[in-house]
């Protein structure tokens, strides 16, 4: 099965990189319409893309791309239907800014890579052939006081919708959206390098594979299921929080597991969890996703990392040690980093749910697929060891690794799959964390006392890290913020500094 896996990616990386540019048919390529967008081709000249913002966001922007030499006249523009203000893109486009960081995995999916001149945070970038790039200095970073870096692009694709900014494309992001919802956007970003043929090919294969494992997953009975918590510590709020949005519920019930609250709903995409209901979480879970973003993370030592995480937790000690903590099923979400540390969980997940969805099941079921290793869920996290791929700029092309266009991979259906025989032990303790009961969980016990121990634990641990390594935690809480903010539902727009 493992050979399967592998054999359709080496051909459709060629096929991607050989077929790029070289298109018939409509503009930009075939595309089609989705909710997030709607693509209309005007014969083999003009194409106009609207987005949308995405899940149901009725908010949008017209984009004219045109593949003759001059752009449409005026009485063109009116036969189309669209403003004579549309913003006008001329295909392929040769050079392209990338603001909005995980936008770059939408680019070098539909075949862009090389035609990345800028972009925001190269030090942030896991894709070892950006890595190359920026390091050789074909891209650099975007930066508002160089006056004319905007002039030299020809599209700037951002997070936020930019009106003003004629070269700007937004598109749109959201963590809280049903998992195959993103991936959508390869294709409309394709329109923009004459390949969304290839792109479709692409689309089609990351959503085929991901049905595919979601298909043999739900011959699980729902009794074997296992019980998956994906946790956050939250510092500023010195509480544990569940991650409860459409995403990770989505990828959990595709992954044939069952994800927290057990019972009920309504409390949130981030609620936050009680100390005594954080124990009951931990008490039921057989796997625990953990996106602890550690301050200053000192992920040069992972034993130490481990360690902080258990006190966080509340079970340093010996005489109560949860199953889930026992049998080591406590993963973090950076087993793929770039020299700093920096994982690419963020900004592959929003292109790559298939890769995640892998993830998830390998960890439940390693006999599933035997000999796959994760991309994002770290499994050395807990075993003080450092994740397993670390990509630097030489991994593009001295010591290649598949990434982006080269690891789309394929799925072998399994029928005879049903999971583990026998079901994990039963649910104890009250609440939506456990058994479930007549109050929505034992959520109003947060506020009281047993939360004093995890906050001293928590200050202690925050207060040391800050005191040993100042300069570089405020390095890192930088990041953290921008990484909350991609956490927290990005639907502030327009509020970009201008870079012209
Ligand atoms: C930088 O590396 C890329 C390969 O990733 C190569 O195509 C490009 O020509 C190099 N540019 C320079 C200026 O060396
Ligand atoms: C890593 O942390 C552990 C536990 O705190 C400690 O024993 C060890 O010496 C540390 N290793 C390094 C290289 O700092
Ligand atoms: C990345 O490149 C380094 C050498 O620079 C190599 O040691 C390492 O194995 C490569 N990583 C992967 C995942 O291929």
């Amino acid at each position: 099965m493992l050979g399967s896996f592998a054999s359709l990616v080496g051909a459709l990386g060629l096929f991607m990189a050989a077929s790029v540019n070289a298109q018939e048919g409509p503009c930009g390529g075939t595309v089609y319409s989705t909710g997030n967008f709607i693509v209309t081709n005007y014969g083999a000249d003009y194409t106009v893309l609207t987005m949308f913002g995405v899940n149901q966001n009725q908010d949008s922007e017209d984009y004219l791309l045109y593949c003759g030499d001059t752009s449409p006249q005026e009485q063109d523009l009116l036969d189309m239907g669209v403003s004579k203000n549309v913003k006008m893109f001329k295909v392929p486009v040769a050079n392209v800014l990338v603001s909005g960081t995980f936008t770059s995995s939408y680019v070098e999916l539909a075949g862009g890579q090389k035609n990345i001149g800028v972009l925001e945070d190269p030090k942030n970038i896991v894709s070892p052939c950006l890595q190359e790039r920026f390091k050789n200095g074909s891209i650099v970073p975007l930066d508002s006081t160089i006056f004319n870096q905007y002039d030299s692009v020809n599209v700037g694709f951002r997070e936020n919708k930019n009106p003003a900014q004629i070269k700007d494309v937004w598109v749109p992001m959201s963590v809280e959206v049903a998992p195959l919802l993103r991936v959508q956007y390869i294709n409309a970003v394709a329109l923009f390098f004459n390949s969304g043929s290839q792109a479709l090919i692409t689309y089609n294969t990351i959503i085929g594979t991901y049905n595919q494992l979601k298909l043999d997953m739900s011959r699980i009975p729902q009794a074997n299921k296992m019980r998956i918590g994906w946790v956050k510590y939250d510092f500023v709020h010195q509480s544990w929080t569940l991650r409860n949005t459409e995403f990770t519920r989505g990828i959990i019930i595709d992954a044939g597991g069952i994800p927290f609250p057990l019972v009920g709903d309504g409390v949130g995409s981030n609620p936050d969890i009680s100390p005594s209901d954080f124990k009951i979480l931990m008490t039921n879970a057989d796997i625990i996703i953990d996106q602890t973003e550690f301050p200053a993370d000192g992920k040069g030592n992972y034993t130490s990392l481990f360690g902080r995480w258990r006190a966080l937790a509340g079970f340093t000690g010996v005489d109560f040690v949860p199953r889930v903590l026992d049998l080591k099923k406590i993963y973090s979400l950076d087993n793929t980093v770039n020299l700093v540390g920096i994982s690419d969980y963020q900004y592959r997940m929003p292109s790559r749910p298939d890769l995640l969805l892998r993830d998830v099941i390998a960890v439940q079921y390693p006999e599933y697929n035997k000999g796959y290793r994760t991309r994002f869920l770290n499994g050395n996290f807990q075993y003080g060891g450092a994740p397993d791929f670390t990509l630097g700029p030489d991994n593009c092309t001295i010591t290649p690794m598949q990434y982006n266009s080269g690891d789309i991979t394929t799925s072998t259906p399994d029928p005879s799959f049903t999971g583990l025989p026998t079901p994990p032990p039963p649910v104890v303790g009250g609440g939506i964390y456990g058994i479930g009961g007549p109050t929505q969980g034992d959520g109003t016990s947060g506020s009281g006392k047993s939360k004093t121990t995890t906050v001293v634990i928590a200050v202690v641990c925050v207060a040391a890290v800050l005191g040993a390594a100042f300069a570089f935690a405020f390095y890192k809480w930088s990041r953290r913020a921008k990484e909350d903010r991609f956490i927290e539902l990005e639907e502030e727009m327009n509020n970009e500094i201008p870079l012209s």
